[in-house]
C-alpha cells in the first residue's frame, strides 16, 4: 500500500488525495443525485450508455448515479432494455476493493483501483475497458468532488492535464468542482498536523469554477449544458457536452 494514502496523524479527515474512508457518512449522494437534469443525456444508437467515474471512493455515489441514468434512459426510450455500464476508478486500492464488496449491480459497474492523472496506465485501463464495451469513448465522465485533489496535488497544470485528459475520453463531463474555501479547509486539516500539499502555494487559478470552464469551452470545443443551484455544501455541479457529437 502505498503510505502517500494514509491519513496523516490518526487523523481519517486529513487525507492528501480526497481518500477519506467515511466519505459517505459526512456527504451523502442524495442531494447530488437531486441536482441531475433528466434531459442532457444523449440517447445513442446502441441503445446504451457507457460511462466512466473518476475517483468513486468506495462506490455509493457511483452506485446511485448508475441507477438514476438507467432509470431516466428506461423513462425517456419507452424501453426496459436500455443498459448503462459505468467504469468506476479511485486512486486508493482499498476504496476500490470496499466498492467492489458491496456492488448491487453486478457486471454493469466495474471498479478498478487506476489513477487517473493522466499516464499510459490510465489510458490503457480506458480503452481496455471500451475495447470490451465495443466503443472507443466513454459517452458520461462523472467527475464528483476531485478536480480540488488533483489540482492540490498536480498544480494548475496538472489539473489543466487532467480535465484534458477527461476530454479525449468522453462526449459529456459531469463536474462538480470544489470552490477555494474548500481548498483552504484541506490544507488547515493536513496542516494541523504539519503535512501540507505539494502545490497548494503556487496555484495561481483559484476562481476554480471558472478555471474549468474557460479550460473546457475555449481550449477542449465544450459547451456548458446545465448548471445546478449550490448544495448545502456550496458544490455546484456542471455539465459540458462536446460540441458536434
Ligand atoms: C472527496 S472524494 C469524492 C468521492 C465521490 N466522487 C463523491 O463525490 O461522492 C474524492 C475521491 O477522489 C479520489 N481521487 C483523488 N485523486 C484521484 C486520482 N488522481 N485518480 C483517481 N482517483 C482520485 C480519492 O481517492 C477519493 O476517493
Amino acid at each position: 500500500m502505498n503510505p502517500e494514502l494514509n491519513f496523516v496523524g490518526g487523523d481519517p479527515g486529513a487525507v492528501k488525495y480526497g481518500n477519506f474512508i467515511n466519505y459517505y457518512k459526512f456527504h451523502s449522494p442524495e442531494s447530488r443525485i437531486r441536482s441531475l437534469p433528466k434531459n442532457v443525456w444523449k440517447v445513442n444508437e446502441n441503445r446504451s450508455l457507457v460511462c466512466l467515474d473518476v475517483g468513486c471512493n468506495s462506490g455509493e455515489l457511483t452506485g446511485e448515479v448508475y441507477q438514476f441514468l438507467s432509470n431516466c434512459m428506461k423513462e425517456r426510450t419507452n424501453s426496459a432494455d436500455f443498459s448503462c455500464h459505468f467504469l468506476a476508478v479511485d486512486l486508493d486500492p482499498v476504496l476500490t476493493s470496499r466498492a467492489r464488496e458491496s456492488n448491487l449491480h453486478g457486471d454493469n459497474i466495474t471498479y478498478e483501483c487506476v489513477d487517473a492523472v493522466g499516464d499510459d496506465a490510465r489510458d490503457k485501463a480506458f480503452a481496455d475497458y471500451l475495447g470490451r464495451m465495443g466503443r472507443d469513448r466513454f459517452d458520461v465522465a462523472f467527475c464528483f468532488s476531485v478536480t480540488m485533489w488533483v489540482h492540490l496535488n498536480h498544480g494548475d497544470e496538472g489539473l489543466q492535464l487532467f480535465l484534458e485528459g477527461l476530454a479525449r475520453w468522453a462526449d459529456t463531463l459531469v463536474i462538480e468542482p470544489q470552490p477555494w474555501k474548500c481548498y483552504r479547509a484541506a490544507v488547515r486539516r493536513l496542516g494541523r498536523h504539519g503535512a501540507c500539499f505539494p502545490h497548494y502555494e503556487s496555484i495561481a487559478r483559484r476562481d476554480t469554477l471558472t478555471t474549468i470552464g474557460t479550460l473546457l469551452t475555449e481550449h477542449c470545443h465544450f459547451a456548458e449544458v446545465f448548471r445546478s443551484d449550490p448544495s448545502l455544501w456550496g458544490r455546484t455541479i456542471i455539465i459540458y457536452q462536446k460540441l458536434n457529437c
